[in-house]
């Protein structure tokens, strides 16, 4: 078993770069090793850690940070349409997509330049231009916290919903994902009905449409509204975009023309734009001391340097605040809050 080492800061360790503590922490590398820290842990506060790319450090863990490092890609089966592919929780989840598109293995496209690691990705059913985790996802090995054992979970088991899975719910804090199987295609089906999708593809001059082609143009328009963590700590989209009955869209049109939905797939409900409304509260591009809302996405909360997870919490609550006293809308977070 690694040995634990104390009094860690963990600002390497999430993409906010919050200089949080953590008073022992350790990597696993295997089910086992995973296992025996847990069993060293006793009834010590845990946080098990991916990519550090969801969460919000809002003060010091007093317990056992646990870093997940299980890696390994593996090409598991192949029918004559799929192949099915497993990788270790703590892979990459931008290097692991690249992989698969280097091998033509098509579903991850759309997917690409997420930061965070491969276990995260189920969590909260990762999803960008028109495309969710769960349309590739085939089945996920878990550690139980309770029971101590090794548990699979089908893509059904999941309940998989917008940027939700039984891991943010009824699981939280229950289960440790090892790896995860995706079932991807030979032969590729294409997800461009994303406006921003083909504005890029044209810009590109994209002629022979390939889950190459799509990836890069992700890729670019990612580059071009988020921000990298590697120089401005940020978790991406802090909030959700929220999902309201069409009715209550159409009054909410009439007060502000300017509002931003698109249509629910099921035809009743209409996603606002959260980054618009926070938008239209005056909040783009605000910043007080390290902490601020950035200039080109104002659904995304960024670290400047050395703002402290409170100082991003506070700024949060302020927005939401602020969204709720204009709109009526109450913002939900999409980033975990620690502790
Ligand atoms: N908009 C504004 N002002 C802003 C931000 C956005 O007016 O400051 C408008 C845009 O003009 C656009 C609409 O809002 O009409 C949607 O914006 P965008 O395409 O940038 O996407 P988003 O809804 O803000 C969601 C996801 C992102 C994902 C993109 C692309 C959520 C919470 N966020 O953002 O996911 O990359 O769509 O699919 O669903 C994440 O989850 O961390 C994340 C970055």
């Amino acid at each position: 078993m690694p040995t634990p080492i104390e009094n860690k800061s963990l600002k390497q360790l999430n993409t906010f770069g919050i200089d949080a503590r953590a008073r022992y922490f350790s990597g696993f590398s295997t089910a086992e090793e995973l296992a025996d820290l847990l069993e060293w842990a006793g009834s010590r506060r845990r946080l098990i850690l991916g990519g550090g790319s969801n969460i919000l450090l809002k003060e010091d863990v007093d317990g056992i940070v646990l870093h997940n490092a299980i890696r390994g890609i593996e090409l598991v089966n192949e029918g004559p349409e799929h192949v099915y592919v497993r990788a270790g929780a703590g892979e990459n989840w931008a290097a692991f997509v690249a992989y698969c598109i280097g091998r033509d293995w098509a579903g991850l496209e759309n997917l690409s330049l997420i930061p965070g690691s491969v276990g995260a990705a189920p969590m909260q059913n990762i999803g960008a231009y028109g495309v969710e985790l769960g349309s590739v996802f085939l089945e996920l090995d878990a550690w139980s916290l309770g029971e101590r054992k090794l548990c699979t979970f089908t893509l059904g088991d999941c309940e998989f919903g917008y940027r939700d899975s039984v891991f943010k719910r009824r699981y939280r804090d229950e289960f440790v994902i090892l790896s995860v199987t995706f079932r991807l295609r030979k032969k590729p089906i294409f997800h461009t009905a994303y406006g921003d999708i083909q504005q890029e593809l044209q810009r590109m001059g994209v002629r022979d449409l390939s889950i190459r082609a799509i990836s890069e143009a992700v890729i670019a328009i990612r580059r071009s509204k988020l921000p990298d963590p590697a120089q401005i700590g940020n978790a991406g989209s802090f909030f959700k975009n929220p999902i309201i009955p069409n009715a209550q869209f159409a009054q909410l049109r009439e007060k502000f023309p300017d509002i931003v939905g698109f249509p629910d797939p099921l035809g009743k409900n209409t996603k606002l734009a959260a980054g618009r409304l926070i938008e239209q509260c005056g909040w783009k591009g605000y910043r007080r001391g390290d902490a601020g809302v950035y200039d080109r996405q104002a659904l995304v909360l960024v670290n400047y340097g050395n703002a402290s997870g409170k100082e991003i919490y506070r700024l949060g609550e302020e927005i939401a605040a602020s969204v709720e006293k204009k709109f009526g809308i109450v913002l939900e977070r999409e980033v975990n809050v620690v502790p």
